[in-house]
């Protein structure tokens, strides 16, 4: 696991669209894995930017979103179909139907996850895995207890996470207490992945993830077990680290790495 401390949000979110930019410049028929939440809205930002200022092209890209929320449908301002919408496929150019987020509102929801993993595979894998983790420790919606080989399947979200999501939403109450989500051995077999985390609420799920055991109460610390994994965090997220300065040491010494 590669471990890239950035002194602040921007700086990390500059960071990782760099390793959007790269996989896109070595595969420009990319699949991408997206995700959501508040942590990757300025790699989103930056790939628009890159997208409207610099031709970063998109147009041969297909994605997939880890997750939704079971019940809300996709013109809901809180589902997470509204968001990709929202803060990134609207301004850039994938195709539609090269755009692929798991349905929260399926009639038939294992019916929904086994086509969803097909399609998948169908695309040749995702390339590149773009992740943010929960205060729990979690990757999508795989909270803790979450088997490290699980699929896309439904899942009930913790208090934690209900607790953590409830400011966007009016109400506690409203907060969705089912999702769908790519599971953590979907996720580990994508061929790269980019974890982003921000700010001093992260730091312990971040250590443990980074330096704890490989655990399902930890779901993030399976990015151990993945051979291209890299966790990019600002400075507040990596506190509680204790490797800091080697981590520091070795992307300093790294001639390659990506400096936005
Ligand atoms: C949700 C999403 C996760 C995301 C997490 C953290 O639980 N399912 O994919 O990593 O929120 O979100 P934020 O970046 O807003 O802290």
């Amino acid at each position: 696991m590669e471990v890239i401390i950035q002194r602040d949000y921007q700086q990390m979110s500059k960071t990782a669209a760099q390793i959007v930019v790269e996989v896109l410049n070595t595969k420009p028929n990319a699949v991408l894995g997206m995700a959501t939440g508040s942590t990757p809205l300025g790699l989103y930002q930056e790939l628009v930017r890159l997208h409207t200022e610099e031709q970063l092209d998109f147009s041969r890209v297909t994605t997939f979103n880890l997750d939704e929320y079971v019940g809300l449908p996709v013109n809901h301002p809180q589902s997470y179909h509204y968001f990709m919408h929202e803060h990134f496929f609207r301004h850039v150019d994938i195709p539609r139907n090269n755009i692929n987020i798991p349905s929260g509102t399926t009639s038939n929801y294992p019916a929904f996850c086994q086509w969803y993993e097909k399609r998948i595979e169908e695309c040749g894998g995702i390339d590149l895995q773009i992740l943010g983790i929960g205060s729990d420790g979690h990757i999508a919606f795989n909270e803790p207890g979450s088997s490290l080989s699980s699929r896309t399947r439904l899942k009930t979200l913790s208090k934690q996470t209900i607790d953590d999501n409830a400011r966007f939403f009016d109400r506690r109450a409203d907060v969705p207490v089912y999702a769908i989500t790519m599971g953590v051995g979907t996720i580990l077999d994508a061929h790269k992945l980019v974890l982003v985390a921000s700010g001093s609420s992260k730091a312990k799920a971040v250590a443990q993830a980074v330096e704890g055991p490989v655990t399902s109460m930890v779901t993030a610390s399976a990015l151990q077990l993945h051979r291209d994994a890299i966790v990019i965090v600002d400075e507040a997220a990596a506190a509680s680290l204790t490797m800091r300065e080697y981590y520091e040491f070795i992307y300093a010494a790294k001639p390659a790495a990506p400096r936005a």
